[in-house]
């Protein structure tokens, strides 16, 4: 007779969708005036997707995108990732779910100029409390997938603004998380390197990688597979690339 071992893996909730926002509201208070920047959103993201958030300046972006990476929490409502509902956690534990889930990607590459590539890249797995030997394996494997691997040595100022974002998406990939989360990842880019970002991008999400971009140009949402659009904190649109579209009549 065989014995049937039932793995259950505690760490990632398989069966639910990745992120998971049922009636969230962020408002913020500005003397005596309230601001919904987040009013009354409902979300959900599965592992895989390639989500664009996209929207006007001060549409609520900013805000939404602190919650889905448990930088901030909500006012109120629920914000579920990865199985764990965030709206409870403390400061320490909302820390550990985002080292442990999220790899973030900002627009400013947010590099430390004193450090290596490979230190950059290292710096979440320190956070996370890898050890020195493991870091460095994993720091230049994923130097590696951005074709930046014989650079590992040098610094920040030392590189082009497309390769920096490259070292940035390689440092967001250290840790192996379930989520990407990018932040105008291609704001400070000329289009050409924007186009060689975006595809890469692509080439991730190809690989299984579920990504979230947050940006405000119209351009760049088209080529993720799923456009969600927010106007003064509520989602106006959330569907289909090619249906997003044809509903705003845009073109790329
Ligand atoms: N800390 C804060 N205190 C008060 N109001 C805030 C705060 N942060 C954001 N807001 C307000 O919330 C709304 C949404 O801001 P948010 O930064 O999320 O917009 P955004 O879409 O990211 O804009 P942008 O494209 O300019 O970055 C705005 O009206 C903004 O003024
Ligand atoms: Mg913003």
């Amino acid at each position: 007779m065989a014995w049937v071992v039932l793995q259950v893996d505690q760490e990632d909730n398989m069966s639910n969708p990745l992120i998971e926002m049922k009636n969230e509201y962020k408002i913020y208070i500005m003397g005596t005036e309230q601001v919904y920047a987040n009013d009354n959103i409902n979300l959900k993201i599965d592992r895989g997707e390639f989500v664009a958030i996209v929207g006007k300046s001060g549409s609520g972006k900013s805000t939404l995108m602190n919650i889905i990476g448990a930088l901030d929490k909500p006012t109120s409502g629920k914000y579920i990732l990865n199985g764990k509902d965030t709206s409870l956690m403390t400061d320490d534990e909302l820390a550990d779910i985002r080292n442990k889930t999220i790899g973030f990607i900002f627009q400013q590459y947010n590099l430390l100029p004193k450090l290596t590539l490979l230190e950059n890249v290292e710096l979440p797995l320190l956070y996370a409390g890898v050890k020195a030997s493991e870091r460095r394996r994993r720091g230049l494997e994923s130097l590696g997938r951005v074709g930046l691997k014989e650079k590992y040595s040098q610094y920040p100022n030392q590189l082009s603004g497309g390769q920096q974002q490259r070292v940035s998406i390689a440092r967001a990939l250290a840790g192996n998380p379930s989520l990407l989360l990018a932040d105008e990842p291609t704001g400070a880019l000329d289009s050409k390197t924007s186009k060689d970002v975006i595809s890469f991008l692509k080439q991730l999400h190809n690989e299984g990688n579920t990504i979230v971009m947050i940006t405000h140009d119209n351009a760049i949402a088209l080529e993720a597979k799923r456009v969600v659009r927010i106007h003064d904190g509520k989602i106006i649109f959330d569907g289909d690339t090619k249906e997003y579209a044809a509903k705003f009549q845009i073109s790329n």
